[in-house]
This record gives structure tokens, sequence and C-alpha cells, in this order.
């Protein structure tokens, strides 16, 4: 399993595009593990994989991007559909809506961020953002799944951009960083 796997699957835990696809926390708890280890693995393939570690020298914070031209390829395809299951087409369909909202201009994609709870409020992800959107050529986007986590992508210079309604009521938050 990829290293960071289980640190963004506790990250995710009650992320409401998470529940989304396992309404059920047990299923979740499952599904989330095999999951990030795919999405991990296919970022580093074809992306960045960015990892901070606590004061202990644990692994304890993850970001996923992509450089901007890059969409990274499915990895590890049994895996996904191992962790996806019953919800492998409502999975892929709100897949390629997130993938649609994309800008069609270069940008630097910000496919996720989590910290493991416990290390939470130590300034590892402001660490790991500030460290490559300081570098950053080109806009950046992202896709908030919360709008809860809008004000603190602020702080980076996100804007929000609109809303997406993926179903059921779930809205997720595009935002544009210009450069
Ligand atoms: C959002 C997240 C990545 C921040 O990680 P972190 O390592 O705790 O962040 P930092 O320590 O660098 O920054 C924490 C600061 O951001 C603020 N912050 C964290 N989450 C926030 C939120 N949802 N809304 C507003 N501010 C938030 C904290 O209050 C703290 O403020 P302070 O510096 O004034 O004390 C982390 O809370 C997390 O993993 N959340 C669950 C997964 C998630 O929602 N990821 C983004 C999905 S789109």
């Amino acid at each position: 399993m990829e290293p960071g796997a289980c640190v963004l699957a506790a990250a995710f835990a009650d992320d409401p595009l998470m529940i989304y696809f396992w309404p059920r926390s047990r299923r979740r708890r499952k599904a989330l593990p095999l999951f990030w280890d795919a999405r991990i693995a296919s970022r580093r393939q074809n992306g960045l994989v960015d990892l901070a570690h606590d004061a202990e020298g644990n692994l304890a914070c993850v970001a996923l991007w992509e450089p901007a031209g890059v969409v990274s390829p499915m990895a590890k395809p049994l895996t996904m559909l191992r962790a996806t299951g019953r919800s492998t087409i409502r999975a892929l369909a709100a897949g390629r809506q997130l993938e649609r909202a994309r800008p069609a201009t270069p940008h630097l994609y910000l496919a996720a961020i989590g910290t493991l709870p416990g290390s939470q409020g130590q300034g590892l992800a402001t660490a790991l953002l500030e460290r490559r959107l300081s570098s950053a050529e080109q806009p950046c986007f992202l896709i908030s799944d919360s709008h809860g986590t809008v004000p603190f992508y602020q702080r980076f210079g996100f804007e929000p951009h609109g809303e997406l309604t993926i179903d059921h009521g779930l809205v997720v938050y595009p935002m544009v960083r210009a450069n």
C-alpha cells in the first residue's frame, strides 16, 4: 500500500464526497485506504505527491497534484474496483463531473490534501501548499468537497468559482487561484 493512503483515509473519513460514495461508515472505513492507495499511485506515476511529517517523524499530511497538461491515468484499477464496489457507477459519474469542471486552460490541479486528524492545526498542510504554490507558474485549481474548507483555501489566494451539484444535493466548490 502507498505510504499516505491511511493518512488520506483518516483525513477524509467524514468527507461529504466520501460519504456519498460509501454512505455506510463500516463500508467506508474499509474502502477508503484502497481508494486512496489507487489515487496516490496514479499521481505518483504522472503527477506530484507531497508528504509532510509530524514532529515525531511520522507521515501525517499528503497532497496530490497534477501539473499543467497532466491528467493522471487510473493506477491499480483492481484496487480501485475493490474500493468502489457497488458504488462504482456513482464514483465514475462523479469523477467525470469533477473532471469536466476543470478549466480548459493550463493549470496546476490540487487533487487532494489531507492531514491526520491528530496532527491537524500544526501547519503541515500550510507548509505543503505554500511550497508548491510559491513555485507555481500557472493558475491553480481545486474542488473543495465541503463548504467548510473554502475559507482555509482562501488563505492561499484561492477564490470560489461557482458551485457544482453532484447528486442528491451534494454540492462541491471549485476554486481558482490566479497566478
Ligand atoms: C483542511 C486540512 C487539510 C488542513 O490541514 P492542517 O494540517 O490541519 O492545516 P494547517 O495546520 O496548515 O492549518 C490549520 C489552520 O487552518 C484552519 N482550518 C483548517 N480546516 C479549516 C476549515 N475547514 N475551515 C477553516 N479553517 C480551517 C485551522 O483553523 C488552522 O487555523 P490557524 O492556523 O489560524 O490555527 C485538514 O483539516 C484536513 O485534512 N481536513 C480533512 C480533509 C479535507 O477536508 N481536505 C480538503 C478536502 S477538499
